[in-house]
C-alpha cells in the first residue's frame, strides 16, 4: 500500500557527479605540466630533474603523472585541505602501481611550513599563490619555495592575466566531452569559469567554477577563488627579493593559421599585449 508512491527519483547527473574528476578532467593536463617542467630544468641544468615538489597540490594528478614518468623520479604534494588530499589516496594514488605509489609522498600543511627533501622542482600550478595577497606574503612563500629546492633547482609558477580577467560577471564555458579521471567515468559537461568581481583599487578577485550537465542539472560555485591578480613585474621583482638568481617569463606561441595560443612556451622579454594570456614564471636557484 502506497509504495508507488515511495518510489526513488533518479539522481540528476550533477549529484552523481564527482567535483574532482570533472575539475582534473577540465582543467588539468598533468603530461603536458610533468614534460615542460622536465624540458626547462634539462635546458637550464643540463640534467634530468629527479625530484618534484607540487604545491598547493589538491588531488596530486601532477605527482601521479611525475612519479608514473620515471623510475628513479620522486614527487611530494603539499596542501592544506584534507579533502582532497583524501580524494588523492583513494583514487588517483590507488590507481598507480604499488612501485610508483611509493615514489609519491602527500603531506597536509601550509606550502610556507612544510619541510621535506631538497627538490630538483617546486610547482605551484593553477594560480595558486594568488592567494598570497600582500608582497610580504608572497616573498615570504618564494623565500619558502626557494629553501625546498635543492642548489641547483627551479621553481615554475603560472600565472594569468590580460585586459579581460579585469572584467566583471564575465562567463566563459567550454565543453568537455565524456572520459575518465582516476578510473572513474564522466559523462559530457560543460565547464563554466566565472569572473565575478575584480577591484582595480587592490587587485582582489573572485572567481567561481560551475560545471553544467544535459539534464540541466549543475554544480554550482564547485570551486570558489579569491585572489591577488598579480602582474608579471610584481612577481618577477619579488621573486629577485626572495633570493632567486635567474627570472625568466615563458610565453605561448601563436598559431599563425588560426591567430591562438599554440600551447608551446619559449622564455620571452616582451609580449604583445594580450586579452587573455597564461604564461609560466621560471625562476632558478644556481647555489
Ligand atoms: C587552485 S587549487 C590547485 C590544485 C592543483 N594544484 C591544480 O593545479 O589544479 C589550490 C589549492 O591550494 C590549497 N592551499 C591554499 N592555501 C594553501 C597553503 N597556504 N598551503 C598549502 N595549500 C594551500 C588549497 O587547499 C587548494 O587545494
Amino acid at each position: 500500500m502506497g509504495t508507488d508512491k515511495k518510489k526513488k527519483r533518479e539522481k540528476t547527473l550533477a549529484e552523481q557527479a564527482d567535483k574532482y574528476v570533472l575539475y582534473e578532467a577540465a582543467v588539468q593536463s598533468p603530461d603536458v605540466d610533468a614534460s615542460f617542467f622536465r624540458k626547462v630544468f634539462r635546458k637550464r641544468f643540463s640534467r634530468d630533474p629527479r625530484i618534484l615538489r607540487e604545491d598547493f597540490c589538491g588531488t596530486a594528478a601532477v605527482c601521479c603523472q611525475w612519479a608514473r614518468s620515471g623510475r628513479d623520479r620522486l614527487a611530494i604534494g603539499v596542501d592544506l585541505d584534507p579533502v582532497p588530499l583524501a580524494w588523492a589516496r583513494q583514487h588517483n594514488l590507488a590507481a598507480l602501481p604499488r612501485k610508483v605509489r611509493e615514489r609519491v609522498q602527500l603531506v597536509q600543511g601550509d606550502v610556507r611550513e612544510v619541510e621535506g627533501p631538497a627538490a630538483d622542482v617546486v610547482a605551484a600550478q593553477n594560480f595558486s599563490f594568488f592567494i598570497f595577497k600582500t608582497r610580504d606574503e608572497m616573498r615570504g612563500y618564494f623565500e619558502a619555495a626557494r629553501r625546498h629546492l635543492a642548489e641547483e633547482g627551479l621553481l615554475i609558477l603560472d600565472m594569468m592575466g590580460g585586459s579581460q580577467s579585469h572584467i566583471e560577471d564575465h562567463v566563459e564555458k567550454r565543453k568537455v566531452g565524456k572520459g575518465k579521471v582516476a578510473g572513474i567515468s564522466h559523462p559530457a559537461f560543460q565547464y563554466l569559469w566565472e569572473q565575478r568581481r575584480f577591484d582595480p583599487i587592490t587587485h582582489r578577485s573572485k572567481n567561481h567554477i560551475h560545471f553544467r550537465f544535459r539534464d540541466g542539472s549543475r554544480l554550482r560555485r564547485a570551486f570558489s577563488y579569491d585572489w591577488r591578480l598579480w602582474t608579471l613585474p610584481e612577481v618577477q621583482e619579488v621573486l629577485v627579493e626572495a633570493g632567486f638568481d635567474e627570472v625568466q617569463v615563458y610565453w605561448e606561441g601563436t598559431d599563425s593559421k588560426t591567430g591562438e595560443g599554440n600551447g608551446r612556451y619559449r622564455p620571452r622579454r616582451h609580449a604583445p599585449a594580450d586579452p587573455a594570456w597564461i604564461a609560466y614564471v621560471v625562476a632558478a636557484r644556481t647555489r
